[in-house]
C-alpha cells in the first residue's frame, strides 16, 4: 500500500533521536483527531521511539515521510493499524480494579436475579465493555456471569467487547491468557479456563466465549448497537482531555438503557461530565430513568 516515493531504504533518518517539536505537534494533532487521545508535549521520546518502529518495518524514510504517507491512507488501512497498535497504551488483565467485580458479583447480578424473579424485568442482559483491549474485560464479566447467574440458559446474554485495535482484537477472540492476565482470576473461577500442559497459558472455554462477541469500534463515533443494561468504560478516557471525553461520553449515554449503569475507571475523571447521572459509587453511575418508567420498562 506504500507509495513508492516514500519507500527509500530505511536510512539514516531511523537512527535519529527524535522527532521535532513541529513534527510531535503534527502526529499530536492527527492522533487526537483520530482517537481523541491527548499527545502530551512531554512524550517526544516515547512517540520517537514508537514511531521509529514504524519506520524499520515499513522501510519508510523518515518521520515526516511517514506523516504523509498516514495522511493518505484510509482509516481502516493496516498500517494505521499498526500505527495505533504502537501509540495506544494495550495494559489489561482478568478482574482489573477488583472491588467493581465485588460489587458485580455481590450487587448487581443478584440484584438482576431478583429483579427478574419478580417480573420487574425481562431476562436480558446486555452489557458492553468499551475499549476493551485483549478482551480480559469481557472474559471477566462472563466468568462472573457464568458463576453467579442460576439458570443461565434462559438467560439472553450478550457481552460485546470493542476497541479501536485491531490486533487487540484478533487476540481478544483467541481468549488466550498468559499467567499474569490470570493472577487475580480465583481459584474457584479457573474451572471456566483451559490450562495448556506445562504452559502457563490458559484459554476461556466455550461457556465464556458463547457469551462474548468483538467488533471494531471507535470511540469517537455512536455504536450502532444497544441499549445496554451496563457499559464498561475503564481505564481508557485517562488519556483523553475533556473535549473528546465529552464527545465519547455523549456517544456511550445513547447506548445505555434508561436506569442503566456506567461503570468507569477510578481515574477517567467523567464523575463532573455525567452529572445528570445517580452517582451509585466513585466510579459507577445510573443514567436517569425515562420521565414514565413504565414506558421505560417496555422498551426493553
Ligand atoms: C489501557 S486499555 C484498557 C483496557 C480495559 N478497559 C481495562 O481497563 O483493562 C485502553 C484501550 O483503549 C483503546 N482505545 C484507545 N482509544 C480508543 C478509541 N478512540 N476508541 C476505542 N478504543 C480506544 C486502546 O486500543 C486500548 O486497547
Amino acid at each position: 500500500m506504500s507509495p513508492p516515493e516514500l519507500l527509500k531504504p530505511a536510512s539514516f533518518e531511523t537512527n535519529l533521536v527524535q522527532v521535532t517539536d513541529s513534527q510531535l505537534a503534527r502526529y499530536a494533532r492527527m492522533i487526537y483527531d483520530r482517537t481523541g487521545i491527548r499527545v502530551s508535549p512531554h512524550k517526544k521520546t516515547l512517540l520517537s521511539n514508537r514511531l521509529r518502529r514504524r519506520l524499520r518495518e515499513t522501510g519508510i524514510a523518515g518521520f515526516d515521510a511517514y506523516y504523509e504517507h498516514l495522511r493518505r491512507l484510509r482509516p481502516n488501512d493496516p498500517e494505521w493499524d499498526a500505527f495505533l497498535q504502537e501509540i495506544t497504551t494495550h495494559e489489561t488483565y482478568l478482574f482489573r480494579d477488583e472491588v467493581q467485580w465485588d460489587w458485580f458479583r455481590q450487587r448487581f447480578l443478584p440484584d438482576l436475579v431478583e429483579s427478574a424473579r419478580s417480573g420487574g424485568r425481562p431476562r436480558r442482559l446486555w452489557i458492553w465493555s468499551a475499549a476493551c483491549s485483549t478482551g480480559d474485560e469481557p472474559y471477566t464479566i462472563a466468568c462472573c456471569i457464568a458463576a453467579g447467574l442460576p439458570d443461565l440458559s434462559t438467560w439472553e446474554i450478550r457481552v460485546l467487547g470493542t476497541d479501536i485495535g485491531a490486533g487487540a482484537l484478533e487476540k481478544a477472540e483467541e481468549a488466550v491468557f498468559c499467567q499474569r492476565a490470570m493472577h487475580l482470576v480465583r481459584p474457584e473461577h479457573h474451572r471456566f479456563f483451559t490450562k495448556a500442559r506445562d504452559a502457563h497459558i490458559w484459554q476461556a472455554k466455550p461457556i465464556l466465549r458463547k457469551m462474548v462477541s468483538f467488533r471494531r469500534h471507535n470511540l469517537m463515533e455512536p455504536l450502532a448497537e444497544g441499549p445496554f443494561d451496563l457499559v464498561v468504560l475503564k481505564n481508557v478516557l485517562i488519556y483523553f482531555d475533556v473535549t473528546s471525553k465529552k464527545r465519547v461520553l455523549e456517544n456511550v449515554r445513547s447506548r445505555i438503557r434508561a436506569g442503566g449503569l456506567l461503570m468507569a475507571g477510578a481515574a477517567d475523571g467523567v464523575a463532573d461530565l455525567v452529572r445528570d447521572y445517580q452517582r451509585i459509587q466513585p466510579w459507577l453511575f445510573q443514567r436517569p430513568l425515562a420521565p414514565n418508567a413504565r414506558s421505560d420498562r417496555r422498551e426493553r
